[in-house]
């Protein structure tokens, strides 16, 4: 694998301090939600960069098949085992509270087992052709990224990187994410409003919503959340 960007802790480590029991409010993750749950019912949704974390956005979205994309294995084998599990935390309970759905076990596993497939992949290195099965999980309904684009380095590696992962969105389908701006940005892209508005049209989608919401996080104290649907 090539130099990546790097995120911000080892499997383990982020998701303890992120995800592990507690609900953080105040970071931006109810905003997240609630903007999910003005998405549809999707068949497919595809998860960029999705850690062992997609079942907490999967509380605020109606999807039937899932497919988690990440470039680190252990994420996706803890993810698996999560999803396997179907047991709610704290934090999964109340995501589903906030997203206006019973917090209940039950419903939980309906959203677990939305998780058909786990694909290890370099989301930031190009392979031409792109393998088909994630030629497949980027023609989904619903493509998501949590984190993963804020991990590119430079406004056009970061407008490529989109285009790229966004070009097999159908007409009419959506794309959703946030992006957390690190206190030290050293590395990492600035985004800004004017570089996901060029980005969105030069991919085809209309942006249906951005936004730049502060964090209580002191080391990503801004976070910048989308939701976008392709036009053509
Ligand atoms: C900031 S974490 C976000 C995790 C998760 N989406 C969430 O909601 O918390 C960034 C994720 O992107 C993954 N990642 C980093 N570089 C990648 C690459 N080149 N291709 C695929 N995944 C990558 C990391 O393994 C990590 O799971």
């Amino acid at each position: 694998m090539s130099a990546l960007p790097s995120t911000v802790a080892d499997a383990d480590a982020y998701h303890r301090r992120y995800y592990s029991d507690t609900f953080r409010f105040g970071q931006g993750t109810e905003q997240i939600l609630d903007l999910l749950t003005r998405i549809p019912p999707v068949a497919s949704w595809t998860d960029l960069g999705s850690g062992s974390e997609s079942l907490l956005w999967a509380c605020a979205l109606r999807a039937v098949r899932l497919t988690a994309v990440d470039a680190d294995p252990a994420r996706l084998t803890r993810l698996a085992a999560d999803a396997h599990a179907g047991n709610p935390r704290d934090v999964h309970r109340i995501a589903l509270a906030l997203a206006g759905t019973a917090p209940t076990t039950e419903v939980f596993a309906t959203r677990t087992r939305s998780l058909h497939t786990t694909l290890i992949a370099d989301l930031f290195t190009p392979r031409s052709p792109t393998p088909p099965a994630l030629d497949r999980a980027l023609g989904a309904d619903l493509v998501t990224q949590f984190g993963l684009l804020g991990l590119t380095t430079t406004p056009a590696h970061f407008l490529h990187a989109f285009a790229r992962l966004h070009a097999r969105l159908p007409v009419g389908g959506w794309a959703a994410g946030a992006n957390w701006v690190p206190a030290d940005p050293e590395g990492r892209v600035t985004l800004t409003q004017a570089l996901y508005r060029h980005t969105a049209h030069r991919s085809g989608l209309d942006l249906l919503h951005l936004a730049a919401l502060s964090s209580a996080d002191p080391d990503f104290p801004l976070v910048w959340t989308y939701l976008a649907r392709r036009h053509s």
